[in-house]
């Protein structure tokens, strides 16, 4: 089945079964690997994109319906919320192995897109799931902090 699902502003062709998971379409269909697959049961947030710039997750989404929705990556070079994000995570100095931060990042986006002052309970509330093996949640916490009290 054909499904055309709109990534990062571009309309890409998809040419698999209607039930195909989105975070395989990305990384295994469209070679877009920048949304990593963590543990693949909607556990650990690794796999995060928006959907309609609401934070997903992408291992427990199937490409069905998706046609006409916007999906935002951690690739989207466009997204004004997202580049804030990435740069305070630059100036925090968040990452430490990096592999969970694609979700990290994206789940904030999502988080600061829908309340662009998060208070801490409002943040640690929305980050909860992200699961960093590196125990970086605090200077998550701060870089976050730091767009919310800016904005
Ligand atoms: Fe999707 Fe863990 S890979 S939540
Ligand atoms: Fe290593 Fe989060 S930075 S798992």
């Amino acid at each position: 089945m054909v499904t055309k699902l709109t990534i990062d502003g571009k309309i890409h062709t998809l040419n698999a079964d209607s039930q195909t998971v989105l975070l395989w379409a990305l990384r295994d269909h469209l070679n877009l690997t920048g949304t990593k697959f963590g543990c693949g049961v909607g556990q650990c947030g690794a796999c995060t994109v928006l959907i309609d710039g609401k934070a997903m997750r992408s291992c427990s989404v199937s490409v069905e319906g998706l046609e006409g929705k916007e999906i935002t990556t951690i690739a989207n070079t466009d997204d004004k919320v997202l580049r804030t994000v990435q740069e305070s995570w630059i100036d925090n100095d968040v990452v430490q192995c990096g592999y969970c931060q694609s979700g990290q990042i994206m789940n904030a986006t999502g988080l600061l897109k829908a309340n662009p002052t998060p208070n801490e309970e409002e943040i640690l509330t929305a980050m909860d799931g992200n699961i960093c093996r590196c125990g970086t949640y605090n200077r998550i916490k701060t870089a976050i902090k730091q767009l919310a009290k800016e904005a």
